[in-house]
């Protein structure tokens, strides 16, 4: 229902809008021989289009709704094949073949024109997707569709973990450049990275590595990524017994930025390959790892 009145909405405005238009081409031409009022709309349509669609590669706002309201309706309303073909008939049945035949060409040649100079405009040399291979408009408006569906999709497992590698490698190169006064600040940043590290390992081995273990068949790789979320877990906890002011302190957390460095290096060179290949269900995985992660917080 509201798809329909997004469809009137957009058909009444290009309807409205082709009328004026026509009106004040008549007005300005005083011609009646020749359809210029048509002859413009359906022009400046092809114009409009292209400059749409060449926008719609370079900024996401061709969403469902908008292609409804814009091609569907708008530009359904403005442009007019139907009375393109009433009055090129006309035109014929008055015997004025040539300018029946000009207008034809004319408005063919000039619309395809306006379309292809509207998408230079933009930045494209063909309909996006189309290669040069004449695909349709529709295979356009699809894969648009499917872009928009791309933007509104939450980050799959894949992407939550590479997430939590980013920001761990970020938290351990702050430490590295910080200088601590107060040891107490020192150990509470050491702290929060190792948190982060511990709840990250916990999500792995609970949802991730056992549905990747069980669909790839690769227990060495896994097995190795397992002793190393040991290895980072022991120095977690040599860690937790150090002081803010303990020399120690930065010396074992460089280590564990080393193992955490390798271990994720290993994870998305080798492990998130396979699990991808192996087509698991990252979406539903996304979603057990963020209400396991909530639980794991609230923990804290
Ligand atoms: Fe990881
Ligand atoms: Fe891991």
């Amino acid at each position: 229902m509201q798809a329909l009145l997004i469809v009137a909405l957009g058909g009444a405005l290009g309807s409205v809008l082709r009328y004026k238009v026509g009106a004040l081409v008549l007005q300005q031409t005083g011609v009646t021989a020749f359809p210029y009022g048509t002859f413009t709309v359906n022009v400046a349509g092809c114009l409009v289009a292209g400059l749409l669609i060449g926008l719609g590669e370079h900024v996401e706002f061709l969403s469902a709704g908008v292609r409804l309201l814009l091609f569907t309706g708008f530009l359904g309303g403005f442009t007019t094949f139907s009375a393109f073909g009433v009055e090129t008939i006309a035109l014929v049945e008055r015997g004025a073949w040539a300018l029946a035949a000009l207008y034809v060409v004319s408005s063919v040649l000039c619309g395809l024109a306006a379309l292809w100079l509207a998408l230079k405009a933009g930045g494209l040399g063909a309909l996006p997707g189309s290669h040069g291979q004449g695909r349709c408009f529709a295979a356009f408006m699809a894969r648009n569709a499917k872009k928009a569906r791309r933007a509104r999709k939450q980050p799959d497992a894949i992407e939550l973990l590479k997430r939590d590698h980013a920001e761990v490698k970020k938290a351990f190169r702050q430490f590295e450049k910080a200088k601590y006064k107060d040891p107490n600040a020192c150990k509470e940043f050491v702290a929060s990275i190792c948190n982060a590290i511990e709840m990250h390992a916990t999500v792995e081995e609970e949802i991730f590595y056992p549905a990747v273990r069980a669909r790839i068949k690769d227990d060495e790789l896994m097995n190795e990524a397992q002793v190393e979320h040991e290895s980072a877990k022991t120095l977690i906890a040599q860690i937790g017994k150090l002081s803010g002011d303990d020399p120690m302190l930065k010396a074992s957390a460089s280590v564990l930025s080393e193992y955490v460095r390798h271990h994720v290096r290993e994870e998305e060179n080798e492990i998130f390959p396979k699990a991808k290949r192996a087509k698991l269900d990252l979406e539903g995985m996304a979603q057990r790892i963020l209400e396991r992660k909530d639980e794991l917080k609230r923990q804290l």
